[in-house]
């Protein structure tokens, strides 16, 4: 979702501007734009589309060594030119860039901008009329500027250009993921470290309600009302070959790849030296005193969530719920005495469990978060943190995140058995070992699994996954990455389910995806397979050694019971991957998608 970038310092802007951008590309967006500051004047180029198109309108003549850019995922307006930022104010002496949504927009359109003409449809302009209008009235520009942000209900992360004092960018943040980078000579603004990497690798936070004044050689953090606040930066531990596709078409495909390694890597991060589970002390202990979990999630973390509540159900006999974040605050379930909440987030930053998370922190709850992200939002502001370790995930479609989730969770329940007395019966680090080798073993036949694309899913418009028990929850999940990337309009179904109304869909021809890893379920989802069968579904199914039968589709190598939603996946991955491949879609960043979800 819209991403922000900065540069102040003695190289050509535009280009490190560009660049950032194109590293934030993966958070999804629909119109792009920089601007850059000269003698003259501030110079804006913007488009709708692509960064690649952005780069054909850019005035290579225009040289400048302090700009801000953006990339766009239209909320006010819909994605053109004119509502691509950055925005300037109605003399132009101001230029705007901002992530976020500006709730009280209209209302200060109202109370303050009567007089003026908005150029666009977007909450943002009205930001850089505020300042205009301020500093109009004889207000500094800091001033203004702290003035605006204390009138804006809303998030934003927000960078501002004054063509008077092009050596100085303002910039300021409440809810939106923003992060300064700090370098002698020069300094940048960006919405992830990634972005700026190719300058520098230390790194300030912001803090909600904090401004920022960032000229070459200076960084001072302020909060709304003027008070100086002093940080010490951080070393932003990316590696920027992690960043980069290699010789991989796709960044899905190298992240589908990257699952044994993530799943070999969260084993060594969180093993002891005699090979039990080393979780701090402090989670643990949250974990045994809380009565009942609930986890907040979204989209393929929530997916996640369902898997995380039937191991934590079964190792440690914890109750858990799994709850979407968006609906929690407004179906809120009657909580129990001791509740422990875990955000599930590859992000760190989606809004909407953000917004969970602070209402939890108001009512004195304890809060852990599962993130790919430590220095997220989600991460820093609850108590505790267990990172997913999966390296950056660029892909809009999630994989390697998923598989890192539960294979967190598995540690996380296996830990909580442990310190409860609870014998599993087997060890949870040799377990996951075994699923790193089959999940290799998966990622060398794609093949097979690009011709089971091609074979289901070339011409059907739809296609149905179904399975019971854990393999519901994958079928989800499954569902979820078809209709992300291919556009397949695709549904994933509890086996026993779909006889109650969705089996009026099936006609002839109509790929079903069964999944059948579950001992206990396996009869009975075969039965669910032969009652579409037999009204003309084409099945597809995937089985799981020890269960298999001669017409499987496709069969998994054996992993412990539990587990296997970490490998079911995978083909479903691969699957997903070959059918939007096939139909000329752009993988990586699907239509209307956005990676990292910063608006409620
Ligand atoms: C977006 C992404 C999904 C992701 C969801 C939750 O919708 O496209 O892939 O699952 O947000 O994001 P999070 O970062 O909180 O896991």
């Amino acid at each position: 979702m819209c991403g922000i970038v900065g540069y102040i310092g003695t190289e050509d802007a535009k280009e490190i501007l560009l660049k950032g951008l194109e590293k934030l590309e993966y958070r999804g967006y629909d119109s792009a734009g920089i601007a850059v500051a000269t003698e003259e004047g501030v110079h804006v180029f913007k488009e709708k589309g692509r960064i690649a198109t952005l780069r054909e309108v850019v005035d290579q003549g225009v040289k400048s060594t302090v700009g801000i850019g953006h990339t766009r995922w239209a909320t006010h307006g819909e994605p053109s030119k004119v509502n691509a930022h950055p925005h300037q104010s109605e003399s132009s002496r101001f230029t705007i860039v901002h992530n976020g949504v500006i709730e009280n927009y209209e209302q200060l359109k109202r109370d303050y901008l009567q007089a003026v003409t908005l150029q666009s449809d977007t909450d943002t302009e009205v930001v850089v009329q505020l300042v205009e209008r301020f500093v109009h009235e004889g207000q500094s520009v800091e001033a203004a500027f702290r003035h605006t942000l204390s009138l804006l209900k809303g998030s934003y992360a927000i960078a501002l250009l004054d063509k008077k004092d092009t050596d100085t960018i303002y910039v300021g943040k409440n809810k939106s993921p923003l992060l300064v980078g700090v370098q002698d000579g020069v300094n940048v603004v960006a919405s992830d470290a990634m972005a700026m990497l190719q300058v520098t690798d230390q790194f300030l936070e912001i803090m909600d309600e904090e401004i920022v004044i960032v000229t070459k050689d200076d960084v001072t953090i302020k909060t709304l009302d003027g008070t100086a606040v002093s940080r010490e930066p951080y070393t932003a531990e990316l590696d920027a070959s992690d960043i980069e596709k290699g010789t991989y078409p796709h960044f899905m495909l190298k992240e589908i790849d990257e699952q044994p390694f993530v799943i070999r890597n969260i084993i060594q991060k969180y093993q002891n030296e005699d090979g039990s589970v080393r979780l701090d002390e402090d989670i643990r202990q949250a974990v045994m005193e809380a009565d009942r979990i609930y986890i907040i999630a979204a989209g393929t973390s929530y997916h996640a969530g369902l898997v995380g509540k039937q191991l934590i159900e079964n190792f440690a006999k914890q109750p858990v719920e799994v709850h979407i974040a968006s609906e929690f605050l407004y179906n809120m379930p009657l909580l129990s005495k001791r509740p422990l909440f875990i955000f599930i987030s590859q992000s760190g930053e989606t809004a909407d469990s953000r917004g969970v998370l602070v209402e939890v922190k108001k009512l004195g709850y304890k809060a852990l978060t599962i993130t790919n992200v430590p220095g997220s939002t989600l991460s820093r502001e609850a108590d505790f943190t267990l990172h997913t370790h999966a390296g950056p995930e660029i892909a809009v479609a999630s994989t390697k995140a998923y598989t890192a989730q539960m294979a967190v969770l598995t540690l996380l329940a296996a830990d909580t058995a442990k310190a409860k007395g609870i014998d599993l019966g087997f060890d949870p680090i040799q377990e996951l070992s075994i699923v790193a080798n089959a999940m290799e073993t998966l990622c060398n036949q794609k093949e097979t699994l690009e011709k089971i694309a091609r074979d289901y899913l070339a011409v059907t418009r739809n296609c149905f996954f179904i399975g019971r028990a854990t393999d519901y929850f994958v079928c989800l999940e499954g569902a979820l990455k078809l209709k992300e990337i291919s556009y397949i309009q695709a549904e994933g179904f509890a086996g026993g389910e779909l006889k109650h109304g969705t089996i009026a869909l099936i006609e002839e021809g109509t790929p079903i995806v069964a999944l059948a890893t579950q001992e206990h379920v396996n009869l009975s989802i075969r039965g669910n397979v032969k009652e579409v069968a037999a009204r003309g579904a084409f099945p597809c199914i995937i089985s799981i050694e020890g269960l298999n039968e001669e017409d499987d589709t496709f069969v998994l190598p054996k992993v412990h019971s539990h587990l296997t939603p970490l490998v079911s996946v995978i083909p479903l991955q691969l699957i997903a991957y070959y059918a939007a491949l096939h139909r000329g879609c752009d993988v990586d960043k699907p239509r209307n998608l956005a990676k990292s979800v910063t608006v409620e």
